[in-house]
């Protein structure tokens, strides 16, 4: 299929509208392309690729010649509608947590194991974000050295919340501003809307809902998607998720147990020889948020002797797939005697 007639389901979202802009960048060849959102959009229009698309509202019927549909509209949307995509005949993509866990359902990440992809019976899943953006750097290693388990930290962007996360961090920060506060007195009095506290200058530990064993569901997800999508059944993680004040550009900071020793010259994060992840020039090159060059780099200042922890190098990456707005990625690697033995797991 050469011209694919593309749809996106949750258009005018903030991962709708990043797809939408990472088709253009891409020069995904799009045939005809089919805008979708709820009823509240329906009529409104995006620009793609310079010209104007009406949005419609997302019905039963919108899939009708629809090859390839990219769900990002809640997980709801995604089990009430996908099967309509399927049946008309479109591959869905879906970005939500609906179909993650189905055994029926591939999870990929192209660069580990896209050829799970080929067993699709109609719906694809696209994993957790902090997941997709650890594994991407986690994999290398556990192809060389067996990874057994992580112990990872998240500092999660409102940009994973979506359009009413971003603006609910913008309205507070102009508040405080306008307001003349002192820098020790960050408190505001407008109630949050999106999170449960007020998300500017502040850090929630607290992403998605609780479980009975304390963690959350988003905490579960990089030991429960790393399986399936590692194909390792033994892997472990224990996660957790904090939400900060940054509106785009997750990062993660990961502690990482192997089966063997590893070092870093026979890493493949800053091997030469790698092929996933090239390597900076060198220097001192640290992940930021808020601005940074594209693609992979990787730094180390690392001579560590064999260990079967990781030690030392860092990485930071942006990464277009999947998650286009969860663009970056750091990864520590840090030698942490104890944490090993965190309660938690
Ligand atoms: N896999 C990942 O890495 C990842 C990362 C972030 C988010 N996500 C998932 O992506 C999804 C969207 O997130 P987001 O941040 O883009 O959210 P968002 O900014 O709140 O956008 C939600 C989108 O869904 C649409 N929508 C809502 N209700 C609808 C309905 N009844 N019918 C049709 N469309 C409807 C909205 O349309 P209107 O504008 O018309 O309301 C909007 O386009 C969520 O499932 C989220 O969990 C996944």
């Amino acid at each position: 299929m050469s011209q694919p007639h593309v749809a996106i389901v949750g258009a005018t979202g903030a991962v709708g509208i990043e797809m939408l802009r990472c088709l253009e960048r891409r020069n995904f060849p799009v045939g005809k392309l089919t805008l979708l959102a709820s009823a509240r959009s329906a009529g409104k229009k995006l620009t793609f690729r310079g010209e104007e698309h009406t949005i419609q509202e997302l019905t039963p019927d919108s899939f009708a010649g629809v090859n390839i549909a990219l769900f990002s509209a809640g997980g709801g949307i995604s089990r009430d509608f996908a099967p309509h995509a399927v049946q008309a005949g479109a591959v869905v993509v879906d970005n939500s947590s609906a179909f993650r866990m189905d055994d029926t359902v591939p999870l990929v990440v192209p660069e580990i194991n896209a050829a799970d992809a080929k067993n699709h019976r109609g719906i694809i899943a696209n994993p957790n974000c902090s997941t997709a953006i650890a594994l991407m750097a986690l994999y290398p290693l556990h192809q060389a050295f067996g990874v057994k388990r992580v112990f990872a930290s998240t500092y999660q962007a409102v940009s994973g919340t979506g359009a009413q996360a971003i603006e609910e961090l913008a309205a507070q920060s102009r508040a405080w501003a306008s307001e003349a506060r002192a820098w020790d007195d960050a408190k505001l009095s407008t109630p949050p809307q999106v999170y449960p506290h007020q998300i500017a200058f502040n850090a929630l530990p607290h992403v998605d809902s609780f479980m009975d064993s304390g963690y959350t569901k988003e905490e579960m997800k990089m030991e429960n998607e790393g399986r399936k999508i590692m194909h390792h059944p033994a892997f472990k993680a224990s996660v957790t998720c904090v939400r900060v004040p940054v509106f785009r550009s997750h990062s993660i900071a990961i502690s990482a147990e192997f089966e063997k020793p590893i070092t870093a010259a026979r890493s493949p994060l800053i091997s030469p020889a790698a092929t996933t992840v090239p390597l900076a020039a060198s220097g001192k090159i640290v992940p930021w948020t808020t601005g940074s060059p594209s693609g992979w780099s990787v730094t180390s200042s690392s001579k560590a002797p064999p260990s079967t922890r990781s030690r030392s190098p860092s990485c930071w990456c942006k990464w277009e797939n999947g998650s286009p707005r969860m663009a970056r990625m750091r990864l520590i690697f840090a030698d942490i005697e104890g944490i090993l033995d965190s309660p938690k797991r």
